[in-house]
């Protein structure tokens, strides 16, 4: 059994949880994940590890209710245990010589870039964030983004932060006075899209973080195979990060919608406890 050290809501969706997890812990680095089952009966979800304590032995993920299983570990408490945590799964992250590098997240995906910008920060690099969140309210993360980099540009797409766009257009603005090395693009598969044509236009080598449906997470079953330069990888073992020039972003698209009426009604069964004593 793993156990939950701490429990934070960070908005009405995202939950920042830490977890008992010393194996894990003590081997993971920026860009792996970790898969959970909340009970005996849960499936299996993956998490992107977004901190971890080797000391301690505690990971840190942060996740967002999208369906059942989201919601029901956003029900968890401190002191709860998780039926299963394994990893770490997938490679870290590889910034190859790069030393100015440009993040951008867009909304959850911040908590999955973070980790990037953080080791990227520590180890000296010049790093700016460039996030971008559907409205104001659903910030997260802006304190640890900021301590993280040199320049942090916030988006909203109804401009209620004050600064309405999107992640590209502060690429673009970002780009016409800095040279960037590298990109490091994670969030929605749409906003990782158009993040690479626009890298594509601009010459900027693009790493991005792919999140294709996944159950085992160690190659064998092949749910998460995604199309990279022509050619059929997985994303749990050969990933999650590819060249965003390669990817097939719209087979990606077509695939992640698979379950989508299965799961409308899974989460629709799911009786919500949030907020109840
Ligand atoms: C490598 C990787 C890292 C991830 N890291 C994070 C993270 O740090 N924080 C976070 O909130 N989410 C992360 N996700 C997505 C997370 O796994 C899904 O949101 C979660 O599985 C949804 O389960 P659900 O039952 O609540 O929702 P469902 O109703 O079952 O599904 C909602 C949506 O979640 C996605 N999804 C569902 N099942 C899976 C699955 N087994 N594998 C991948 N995606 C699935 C699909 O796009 C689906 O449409 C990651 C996914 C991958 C592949
Ligand atoms: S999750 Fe099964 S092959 Fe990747």
């Amino acid at each position: 059994m793993f156990e939950i050290t701490y429990a934070e809501a960070l908005n009405e969706s995202v939950f920042r949880f830490r977890i008992r997890a010393p194996r894990v812990a003590k081997k993971v680095l920026p860009g792996q994940f970790l898969i959970l089952r909340v009970d005996e009966r849960g499936e299996r979800v993956p998490f992107t590890v977004s901190d971890y304590d080797r000391k301690s032995g505690e990971v840190e993920i942060i996740f967002q209710t999208v369906g059942a299983t989201t919601m029901k570990l956003s029900e968890k408490r401190a002191g709860d245990v998780l039926c299963d945590v394994v990893g770490p799964l997938g490679n870290a992250t590889e910034y190859g010589n790069a030393e100015r590098i440009c993040v951008i997240g867009g909304g959850l995906g911040c908590a999955i870039a973070l980790p990037q910008a953080k080791a990227l920060h520590r180890a000296g690099k010049q790093v700016d964030i460039i996030a971008g969140f559907r409205c104001r309210d659903l910030i997260i993360l802006e304190k640890e983004m900021r301590e993280n980099c040199r320049d942090l540009l916030i988006y909203t797409d109804d401009g209620s932060n004050g600064n309405k766009g999107l992640v590209t257009d502060g690429l673009r603005a970002l780009a016409a006075e800095k040279h960037y090395d590298l990109v490091i693009a994670i969030g929605p598969v749409i906003m990782m899209k158009f993040v690479c044509l626009l890298t594509k236009e601009l010459e900027l080598p693009t790493i991005v973080s792919l999140n294709p449906i996944m159950i085992d997470g160690t190659g064998m079953c092949g749910g998460c195979r995604v199309t990279v330069g022509g050619v059929t990888r997985f994303a749990c073992v050969d990933g999650p990060d590819f060249d965003g020039h390669q990817v097939d972003f719209d087979e990606l698209l077509r695939r992640n919608r698979t379950y989508t009426e299965f799961e409308k009604e899974r989460t629709a069964a799911h009786q919500c406890r949030i907020g109840l004593e």
